[in-house]
């Protein structure tokens, strides 16, 4: 029998982009192969904030930049990294039907910034991280998932 999917959730709070970049350098030694993180946050909660630390976890020598020009951008690591960003999308169907979210990224991880646009072309299989805060402000960072094997992700940061 298949468990009901529950889902779950723990909340960090950091309290300096430093503490936000090290959790997610954290988080990135729990990375496998196809898997999906969702960056969900205002503009200024720290999305790339995250995206730069988890690069870092991964043994990514390069800097993480904003790719909101390019959509995507890849890099080298412990596994390949693909991350996407999709705030200036007219419409984010495009993405999809444009091969953004494909096989290809199976054999890295993917970091999606403003994966809400996907709406319900997003996989149930995928770790939710939104960051709740902007400016100074402590950043209030959910982890959540509906897929227990997404779990490893939150022992990870506990
Ligand atoms: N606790 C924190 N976590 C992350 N970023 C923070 C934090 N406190 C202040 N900041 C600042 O907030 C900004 C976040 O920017 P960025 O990561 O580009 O946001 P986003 O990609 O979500 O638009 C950075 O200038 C960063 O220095
Ligand atoms: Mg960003």
């Amino acid at each position: 029998m298949v468990p009901h999917a529950a889902t779950t959730e723990i909340v960090v709070m950091t309290a300096a982009p430093e503490a936000t970049r090290t959790l997610a350098a954290r988080l990135a030694s729990a990375a496998r192969p196809g898997d999906l993180l969702c960056l969900i946050g205002d503009l200024g909660a720290g999305k790339t904030q995250f995206a730069k630390g988890f690069a870092v976890g991964l043994g990514v020598d390069d800097v993480v930049s904003s790719p909101t020009f390019v959509l995507m951008t890849e890099y080298v690591g412990r596994l390949p990294l693909f991350h996407v960003d999709l705030y200036r999308l007219a419409d984010a169907s495009d993405a999809l039907a444009g091969g953004l979210l494909d096989e290809r990224q199976l054999a890295g991880v993917a970091l999606v910034e403003w994966a809400e646009r996907l709406g319900d072309a997003l996989p149930v299989s995928r770790l939710d991280v939104v960051i709740d805060g902007t400016g100074d402000e402590p950043r209030r960072i959910c982890l959540r998932t509906a897929d227990a094997g997404y779990q490893r992700y939150l022992e990870a940061a506990a």
